[in-house]
């Protein structure tokens, strides 16, 4: 995934690098497949199935890394849709 390359290429820049993933959040709309259990759900299916294929070589602080990691990126992603879902709510509301 590229933003998931993008993400890893601006790790010492995360602050920076934050209002992008806001952006891409504002095209995930917020409805009944984009909420907190499934992207709860998203996280873990990524860690386990990175763990079944690369076994010992994802050891425990490498699977704690990432979770963090994409914790961070489904953050700022559920921001944007947020932001995105009471910007419309309050057009609509005019
Ligand atoms: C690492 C996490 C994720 C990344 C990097 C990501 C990235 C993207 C990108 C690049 C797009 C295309 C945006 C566009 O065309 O402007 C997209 C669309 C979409 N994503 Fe994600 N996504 C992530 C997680 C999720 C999750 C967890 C869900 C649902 C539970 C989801 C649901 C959607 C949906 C429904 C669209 C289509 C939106 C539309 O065009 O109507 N995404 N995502």
């Amino acid at each position: 995934m590229k933003v998931l390359e993008d993400v890893v290429q601006h790790l010492d820049s995360l602050d920076k690098f934050s209002s992008t993933l806001v952006t891409l959040g504002k095209s995930h709309p917020l409805h009944a497949d984009f909420n907190q259990d499934n992207v709860y759900l998203f996280i873990q299916s990524v860690l386990s199935t990175w763990k079944s294929i690369l076994q010992k070589k994802m050891i425990e602080e490498c699977i704690e890394a990432w979770q963090i990691l994409l914790e961070f990126v489904l953050a700022k992603i559920t921001e944007g849709a947020l932001l995105k879902h009471r910007h419309r709510k309050n057009t609509d509301e005019r």
